[in-house]
């Protein structure tokens, strides 16, 4: 790859082709219950300061962070029944950025009513699965996606949020990197254990291919029959900025060009002696990124490892200086399609996956190789003999610093003594 193009994939700023690409896409920012207490949030997003918050009618809003008087910061600002009202002088907005009230102007002024005049830049926002999603793209804003795990029933989810000090795109090319599993997860994992530990099962063949709403990979392992679900199925790289895994989603919302805000969204199906089971609400939490005591990256969790890859290639991965291999097919397609997608805008189409019709955006099915037991669910016993969801058993292992009220709410739901932990160091995601 030559710099331009590296250039041209990687800048999101607001004016930028990719930027302009991403737009057209709703992206998750926050986790609803996040708003319980604190009723307004500072976001940046796709390299914009934006203030998200839910006024005290429970209506979420996102403006422009700066306020249109003075430019102070509205995420210092307080929730009305309508809307947010800056902290300065009291100019209040609604969620369509529409200035509603000035309060000194509208006592000495009012018929001049210059808060009619005066707007500042808001973005749609939706709640779906838990999540808040915004949509900072052109007009008309298309459906946002109704994917089928956020309808599944008798499951235990959790938000993870973590901010992570590099480009979106090395961070998505993640998710079309079937070899690491086997390296950056498996095998590390377990020299981080034992310095000697054996290293696991060989990858003997990946292949890619693309679906309507994004890519697949596909991989053959040698422990692995040849019709295991992880060939004749596979992993989805959900376009364009997702990972899905069947039982959680992964997305990598920019923040700026040299940051990446990583949203994973987990659904635990109860063992079916808890069934039927209703969570009444999706706990949200931080993902901390540094061992405090050394300063290094936390590399014991899963999405922690992916992250000090993502992290270790750069700020903005240099690709003129990369040296691709057979395993990186999936890469090249990724990047391909995105170049199509820049076609497609420029002719004035849709890029790929964007869903318009509201009749399709009904619980979109996914290509899922654990759906069997998604749809249908296990028992306690059988949970514990399947090599996947036995660490839905244990300990979280794909991101550190779960907060112990989750990890209880987590053991309730699922019918686990919170003090015995399996070993999870050998249950890694394939
Ligand atoms: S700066 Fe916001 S009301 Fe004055
Ligand atoms: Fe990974």
């Amino acid at each position: 790859m030559d710099a331009n193009e590296n250039e041209l994939l990687t800048r999101i700023g607001p004016g930028t082709s990719m930027g302009g690409l991403l737009r057209r896409y709703w992206m998750p920012i926050a986790g609803v219950s996040e708003f319980k207490r604190d009723r307004v949030k500072p976001v940046r997003i796709m390299g914009e300061d934006l203030v998200l918050y839910k006024d005290l009618s429970d209506t979420f809003g996102l403006v422009q962070r700066a306020c249109a008087h003075r430019r102070a910061d509205l995420s210092y600002g307080f929730v009305e029944k309508c809307g947010i009202r800056c902290n300065y002088h009291g100019w209040a907005y609604n969620e369509t950025g529409q200035c509603v009230e000035m309060p000194y102007e509208d006592t000495v002024a009012p018929q001049t009513k210059y808060k009619n005049r005066v707007r500042i830049v808001a973005y749609p926002v939706k709640v779906h699965g838990g999540l808040v999603w915004a949509y900072l793209g052109p007009q008309p804003t298309p459906e946002l996606p109704d994917w089928e795990p956020f309808t599944w029933e008798n499951g235990c989810r959790q938000i993870i949020l973590s901010e992570v000090p590099c480009n979106w795109l090395q961070c998505q090319e993640n998710s079309i990197d079937p070899v690491h599993f086997e390296w950056m997860h498996t095998n590390w994992s377990r020299r981080q254990a034992h310095p000697e530990a054996a290293l696991g099962p060989r990858h003997l063949q990946v292949a890619f291919d693309s679906f309507e709403y994004g890519l697949i990979y596909r991989r053959q392992r040698e422990d692995l029959p040849a019709d295991h679900k992880l060939w004749s199925v596979g992993r989805v790289c959900l376009w364009p900025n997702c990972f899905f895994l069947g039982d959680h989603f992964e997305w990598r919302v920019p923040i700026d060009d040299e940051n990446t805000l990583s949203v994973a969204w987990f659904f635990s199906r109860v063992p079916k002696e808890k069934e039927p089971f209703v969570q009444h609400e999706i706990p949200t939490w931080y993902g901390p990124l540094v061992d405090p005591e050394t300063g290094r990256w936390i590399s014991t969790h899963v999405m922690n490892q992916d992250f000090i890859a993502w992290v270790g290639q750069g700020r903005i991965a240099d690709r003129t200086k990369e040296k691709l291999g057979m395993s990186d097919r999936g890469i090249l397609m990724l990047r391909r399609q995105l170049h199509e997608d820049l076609k497609s805008i420029a002719r004035g189409e849709d890029p790929k996956g964007v869903i318009r019709d509201p009749t399709v955006n009904h619980k979109i099915k996914l290509p899922i190789a654990e759906r069997e037991f998604l749809e249908r669910g296990l028992s306690l016993d059988e949970m514990r003999a399947h090599p996947v969801f036995r660490a839905h058993l244990g300990r979280f292992v794909f991101q550190a610093g779960q907060p112990g009220a989750v990890w209880e709410q987590y053991c309730e739901a699922m019918g686990i003594d919170p003090s015995a932990e399996i070993d999870d160091r050998e249950v890694v995601r394939i």
